[in-house]
């Protein structure tokens, strides 16, 4: 027989979760407005809000903050940091930033001026706020596929050629600071983009003279899906895949609370050095000194280790393994999800999941509500509240999908905890048809609503 996965890795620390009645759950969600983001942590069971800094540290990355160094200039973490970077990357340049949002502040402050467009792959929030915030536009050329919930395809990250070539001829050059890939593809599902499609993206850029960035945040876990659906990526090691991938590059974003497998830090890493120069400036305006930028030592020196550890191959099995048996344990009991399963998390349809409920009453933020309702557990939505107000019309915007996102934190819970996840969705879905109302929203903040939103029973 086929053995089974197992964690390549044993427990030594444990932190207790509190368990909570329906009834004090029912109080805790409407004092918090319906909105997850107001819930206390200890008022949730299982935290499948983000995988963003919710990780467990290796005994490795423990001991690496022990002997961190935390000078201001030249900081010797800083320069293990860089290293590790480059062995991983092959980018030469570094600026550390806080996190992933910081990181893209000081790139684009950089490279996005007004009226500018950056086309990509579905843009994370945090990275389209930035974009709409220096009155850019971000223009989402994601292949069809992935908005087909059913639909089976292995790299539903994939940018549409076709439509990103339109962008390029219905633009002058100058206004197009470059094109973006996020790899894995967040929005879309934590779906991958093929080592092929990185490919193509570059060549096409390069005739059209606009560079191409990263948006690394699930880097591994993209090479991973590379490695398994690619046919000549195959025999790759993780660490070649991903030099590979970003050498089609000219520098990257990083929010390292993914898989940096820390839980703060990001950075910007770059090819060339005037803009190197040019971001140095924003990351000591906004960030810190370019050899911390928002970092102490002792987390560049767990992220430097994070890194490596990310990058392994038994790591990255036993991690999406674990998201996998989620996703496949709610296929078999029926519950519509984005298919096939991402890296990161579990996305429920939730269009498809509560058919009752109106796209003006948000499904997904209905879902997430009742799933916490039921069992303690709480995911994020990823619909219409999320994709916000267009900043012309002041329309409410409705993507194509609503999701529910669940998202596991890595090497974090057990596969207990997906099947107590698992089993409460399927109770909600046994009695969807009675659930007909959602919710309406009573406060919103202009941009980013989604995490402060106060909202009320329809
Ligand atoms: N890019 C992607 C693809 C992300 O998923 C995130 C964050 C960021 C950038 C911003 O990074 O949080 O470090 O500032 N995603 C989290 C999530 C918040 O829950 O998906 P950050």
């Amino acid at each position: 027989m086929k053995l089974p996965y197992a964690e390549p890795y044993k427990i030594k620390m444990v932190e207790p979760l509190t368990q909570s009645t329906a009834e004090q759950r029912q109080d805790w969600i409407a004092k918090a407005n319906f909105n997850l983001f107001n819930l206390e942590s200890h008022k949730v069971f299982v935290d499948l809000l983000t995988d963003s800094g919710t990780g467990a540290m290796s005994d490795r990355q423990w001991s690496a903050l022990m002997s961190a160094d935390e000078s201001y200039a030249g900081s010797r973490s800083f320069h293990d940091l860089k290293n590790a970077v480059n062995k991983i990357t092959g980018f030469p340049f570094l600026l550390p930033t806080h996190q992933g949002r910081a990181a893209e502040n000081v790139l684009f402050s950089a490279l996005v001026k007004e009226h500018d467009v950056v086309p990509g792959n579905s843009h994370f929030d945090t990275t389209k706020g930035h974009i709409e915030f220096r009155k850019a536009s971000a223009i989402d050329c994601t292949i069809e596929q992935a908005f087909k919930t059913e639909l089976e395809h292995p790299f539903k990250g994939n940018i549409d050629l076709e439509k990103l070539e339109e962008v390029y001829k219905t633009h002058p050059k100058d206004q197009i600071p470059f094109c973006l890939i996020t790899v894995t593809c967040n929005t879309s599902g934590g779906q991958p983009v093929s080592m092929e499609n990185i490919k193509a993206v570059r060549e096409l850029s390069k005739r059209y003279g606009i560079p191409v960035f990263f948006d690394g945040a699930r880097f591994a876990e993209n090479a991973y899906f590379i490695k398994q659906r690619e046919a000549n990526e195959k025999d790759k090691s993780i660490k070649t895949i991903c030099l590979e991938m970003f050498s089609y590059g000219d520098g990257m974003t990083m929010s390292s609370k993914k898989d940096g497998l820390v839980n703060i830090g990001g950075f910007v890493a770059l090819r060339d050095e005037q803009l190197f120069k040019k971001a140095s400036t924003f990351t000591i305006i906004y960030e810190g000194f370019i050899t911390y930028g928002g970092m102490s030592g002792r987390d560049m020196a767990a992220l430097a280790v994070g890194l490596d550890e990310a990058t392994e191959l038994n790591y990255l099995e036993s991690r999406i393994s674990q998201v996998q048996l989620l996703g496949e344990r709610l296929i078999e009991m029926g519950i519509p999800v984005q298919k096939p399963i991402g890296g990161h998390a579990v996305f429920v349809d939730a269009l498809k999941f509560l058919p009752n409920v109106s796209r003006e009453e948000f499904p997904a933020q209905t879902l997430g509500v009742e799933l916490y309702k039921e069992a303690g557990i709480r995911g994020v939505e990823i619909g219409a509240i999320l994709a916000d107000r267009d900043p012309q019309t002041r329309e409410n915007r409705f993507p194509q999908t609503e999701f529910l996102r669940l998202a596991i934190p890595r090497r974090t819970y057990t596969d207990n905890h997906m099947e107590y996840v698992a089993i409460a969705l399927k109770n909600i879905f046994d009695r969807r048809e009675e659930i007909t109302k959602g919710y309406e929203i009573t406060e919103e903040a202009p941009i980013m609503r989604h995490f402060t939103v106060k909202m009320k029973p329809a």
